[in-house]
């Protein structure tokens, strides 16, 4: 044993430091190339931050969601039929799940999944009070790993609904790997509305990760904050840089960022040397065409049976359902 991790093993975590943040955080700084999980954008400041993001006017994702969510509310009740119990991902789309509500017959339940407690309570409280009579079930959990439901009205049809494109943060594998686990919770009737943004002009997609007034950069440099924060760390914001830029080849948006200057900055009590110009590689978003989704979607034992989109063929709302024989 080396005396660095001696020197490790003696330091006590930072207060409220979980030591499974630590242990995370800081396998992705060691390896080559450096990594940090996009979940560590959104504490309260990223959080806001992201809101924010969604008015800009580079930013499309959202508004066209939105929109196709509008034009195609009544299609998509109707196509997911009566006695839905809509099952939302991550729970922080209320316009959204209440697009879908509203337009759904007689739905038997809306169960709100989310890791963070306090928003779900106030989903659900606000849920029950727009819909008297609707039975809101929360579930508080990381839907990315299992996901155990709560007992749901007999006959009722289960629809997931996971909008915003953030599949787009998973590798493919992952996506099957996650499409999958919600086929297993939804069992064989079940279905999904899914939100997807698609390949475009990669100038488009340039533009809405580098937006003019820098909100995208202030939100990805808010992670070395909210590390400074959570795990003591000492991240000098000036040392690094925003940087977004769409790989055809990966098919995604890259975001990362550049260390401006060789130095090291210490992360939970362990040292993390950067060279000049290196990279935390931050978040990737995959941008998706039907052949790259439906090589996603097919070995998770779905099929895609709806598309929706908008006039300028930007982002997708899909309906899936499970294949026969999967
Ligand atoms: C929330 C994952 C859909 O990938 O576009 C916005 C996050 N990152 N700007 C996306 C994000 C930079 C967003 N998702």
């Amino acid at each position: 044993m080396t005396t660095r991790m001696a020197w490790r093993r003696a330091r006590a975590p930072e207060p409220g430091a979980s030591r499974s943040m630590r242990e995370d955080v800081l396998a992705g700084l060691r390896a080559a190339p450096k990594t940090l999980s996009p979940k560590y954008f959104y504490d309260a400041t990223g959080a806001e931050l992201f809101e924010a993001i969604t008015r800009l006017p580079e930013y499309y994702p959202t508004r066209t969601e939105l929109a196709i969510l509008r034009t195609h509310a009544r299609d998509i009740a109707e196509r997911v039929g009566p006695n839905v119990a809509l099952i939302e991902y991550g729970s922080g789309a209320a316009i959204k799940a209440r697009l879908i509500l509203d337009a759904l017959e007689s739905p038997a339940a809306y169960v709100p999944v989310d890791i963070s407690s306090e928003q779900l309570a106030r989903v659900a409280s606000e849920r029950r009070r727009e819909y008297p009579g609707l039975r809101v079930l929360p579930v508080c959990a990381d839907y990315t790993t299992r996901l155990t439901l709560p007992d749901l009205p007999a006959g009722s049809r289960k629809v997931a609904f996971f909008p915003g494109s953030t599949i787009g943060n998973f590798h493919p594998a992952e996506a099957t790997a996650f499409l999958k686990r919600v086929r297993t919770a939804i069992g064989p009737g079940g279905a999904m509305i899914l939100g997807v943004d698609r390949r475009k002009d990669p100038q488009v997609l340039h533009d809405a990760y580098n937006d003019r007034a820098g909100v995208t950069a202030a939100f990805n440099r808010n992670a070395l904050v909210h590390l400074n924060r959570e795990l003591g760390a000492t991240f000098d914001l000036t040392h690094f840089a925003h940087r977004a830029f769409f790989s055809d080849a990966e098919s995604r948006i890259e975001m990362h960022l550049e260390a401006l200057v060789t130095h090291t900055v210490t992360v939970g009590g362990t040292p993390v040397s950067f060279e000049r110009g290196e990279t935390i590689h931050t978040e990737s978003s995959y941008k998706y065409d039907a052949a790259r989704l439906e090589a996603v979607v097919g070995p998770a034992g779905f099929a895609v049976r709806e598309w929706w989109t908008d006039e300028r063929s930007w982002f997708w709302v899909v309906l899936l359902e499970g294949l026969a024989h999967a």
